[in-house]
């Protein structure tokens, strides 16, 4: 009984001892946690398995419009996507800025195939060939959207519209690089 009471004496000096000489410390986490549980929760990967919750069937982001085009034809996406917007001023700064958000690393500021990534990742097809050039807007619009082998689909970060706009953006760096003479007599006369 004695014996017991004097350990019990010994372990309280040795606690104070230690807790005077620990609290010159600087903590900069508490060494007591409150609720453990909230620290060390179990973690769970956001792709992992369980984690993914499969949206309700026929769920779509807001702003969303549905956009599922198979075929690569150009007739026919030139005859079924036609541009919306108008070429005006505010357009082509709308399109300038998503290409220079999404599109110019890879293909550069004229759409040369030489954007800053090139070429740690493969230099893209210039924006600025005879075959652009002539595929219709809806062509244009339809990689944009679904991607082009190597090349992702934007249609999650960019728009419709603003994927439009960035179509009529293309049209004006082309225009840049080959004038018409319309471009031509347009700036001559400013
Ligand atoms: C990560 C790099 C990368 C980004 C970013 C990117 N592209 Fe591409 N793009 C490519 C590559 C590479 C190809 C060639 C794919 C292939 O092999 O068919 C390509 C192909 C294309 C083509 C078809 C060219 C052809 O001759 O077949 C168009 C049009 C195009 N991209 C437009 C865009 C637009 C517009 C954006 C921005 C919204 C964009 N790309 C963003 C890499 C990129």
């Amino acid at each position: 009984m004695k014996l017991r009471h004097a350990t019990g004496i010994a372990a309280a000096v040795v606690t104070l001892a230690a807790s005077s000489l620990l609290s010159g410390c600087k903590h900069e986490k508490p060494n007591f946690i409150f609720m453990p549980d909230m620290y060390y929760s179990p973690a769970i990967k956001a792709q992992e398995e369980g984690a993914m919750r499969m949206p309700v069937k026929g769920t779509v982001p807001r702003g969303f419009s549905r956009y599922d085009f198979e075929v690569e034809n150009n007739e026919e996406l030139g005859r079924r996507l036609t541009n919306p917007l108008a070429r005006t001023k505010a357009v082509l700064l709308q399109g300038q800025k998503q290409y220079n958000t999404y599109c110019i690393v890879c293909h550069g500021p004229y759409g040369e195939g030489d954007g800053s990534i090139v070429p740690k990742y493969p230099r893209p097809p210039s924006l600025q060939s005879e075959k652009i050039s002539q595929w219709p807007d809806g062509r244009i619009f339809h990689v944009i959207s679904s991607g082009q082998n190597i090349m992702p689909s934007y249609s999650t970060q960019i728009s419709q519209e603003d994927r439009w706009a960035v179509v009529h953006y293309i049209r004006a760096l082309q225009r840049a690089k080959n004038p018409t003479n319309e471009d031509i007599k347009i700036s001559e006369a400013m």
